[in-house]
């Protein structure tokens, strides 16, 4: 018997009893125990609701066996479900990381709850398909959530066998990915002509690039927006370490800086959901707390840019 079995017929039901079914299970006092309810965003093309604070996983999950590594991360991941997460980026590209989530997930008991997502990262359409396959199998799952096509990569050999596998059921959705702000045209030409249900981009307080261009084009058209390199990778925290949270950040339920970068985000109109990535679980609270309470509106986010751009 495949050792993911029974995880994955769990899974299979949860994922069958639709949207409202997940929103259900994030009210408060079910799944989370305490009394807040984490911020929600609908996927336009089906209306399921996704917690804005996804996570990634790009170096931080590339680990090999050590038990002391394996159960710091394991305790990441728990801290990630126990306040609502649901959606996990990863990657062929990111080394064993797609391995050691699907172990992770197997270990602490998540497969039913995760919101599985990675990538397809080569050129040609049998070596793609094969590295599909070994995504799925690493993950320990039997229906990919997300299947995106990482930097753009070979895309037009792709996505005809993307569809097809959303057609079969093997995916539910696809989606498209850029970071750096690389191929912003290329990619703002993409959505405007092929359809997906999601798309993935940098985005935070430093780089606002895409607010100009791949953002409108997400909402206009309907596509779910994961935003990553929230944190610029660390660089933004080394701006700010020795420096206050500003008094007015308490407006919109701020506690730390990591909060105050997610928040900016995910206050955004278009942005569906965000994905830090962290190996530490006081970082996993820290920024699984920003899904929760107010967010600022929009004259406080330019505030928070004057601020930030201040220092
Ligand atoms: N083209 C693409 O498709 C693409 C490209 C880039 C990224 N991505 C995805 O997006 C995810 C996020 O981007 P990223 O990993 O490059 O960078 P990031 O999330 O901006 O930054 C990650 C770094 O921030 C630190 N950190 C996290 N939370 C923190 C907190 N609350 N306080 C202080 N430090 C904190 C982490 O260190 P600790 O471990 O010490 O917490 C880690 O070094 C990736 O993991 C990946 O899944 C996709």
């Amino acid at each position: 018997m495949n050792k993911y079995c029974f995880s994955i017929s769990r899974r299979t039901f949860i994922k069958g009893a639709g949207a409202f079914a997940v929103a259900a299970t994030l009210t408060p006092g079910r799944l989370l125990g305490q009394d807040a309810t984490p911020i929600l965003r609908p996927i336009p093309s089906s209306g399921e609701m996704l917690p804005v604070i996804g996570m990634g996983t790009s170096q931080t999950f590339d680990v090999g066996e050590n038990p002391a590594v394996r159960a710091q991360l394991a305790e990441v991941v728990n801290v990630f479900f126990e306040k609502g997460g649901t959606l996990i980026d990863t990657s062929p590209m990111y080394g064993r990381s797609e391995s050691v989530v699907g172990d992770l997930l197997e270990a602490t008991a998540n497969h039913a709850k995760v919101f599985a997502a990675t990538k397809v990262w080569t050129d040609g359409r049998q070596d793609g398909i094969a590295q599909m396959q070994q995504s799925m199998q690493r993950m320990g799952v039997d229906v990919m959530d997300l299947m995106q096509i990482h930097n753009l990569r070979d895309w037009r050999t792709h996505l005809p066998v993307l569809r097809e596998w959303k057609q079969q059921g093997r995916f539910r959705y696809i989606g498209i990915t850029t970071s750096h702000g690389r191929y912003h045209e290329e990619l703002a030409r993409i959505l405007k002509t092929e359809s997906f249900d999601f798309v993935q981009f940098t985005y935070n307080i430093e780089d606002r690039a895409v607010e100009e261009s791949l953002l409108s084009i997400a909402a206009d058209r309907g596509i779910a927006t994961l935003i990553n390199r929230p944190f610029q990778r660390s660089a933004m925290f080394r701006k700010v370490r020795d420096v206050d949270l500003p008094e007015w950040s308490k407006e919109f339920d701020c506690r730390s800086w990591g909060q105050y970068f997610l928040k900016f985000i995910v206050a955004h109109p278009a942005v569906t959901c965000v994905i830090p990535a962290t190996s530490k679980v006081r970082h996993m609270e820290d920024n699984m707390g920003a899904g929760f309470g107010r967010l600022p509106d929009e004259g406080m986010r330019r505030r928070m840019v004057a601020f930030y751009e201040s220092l």
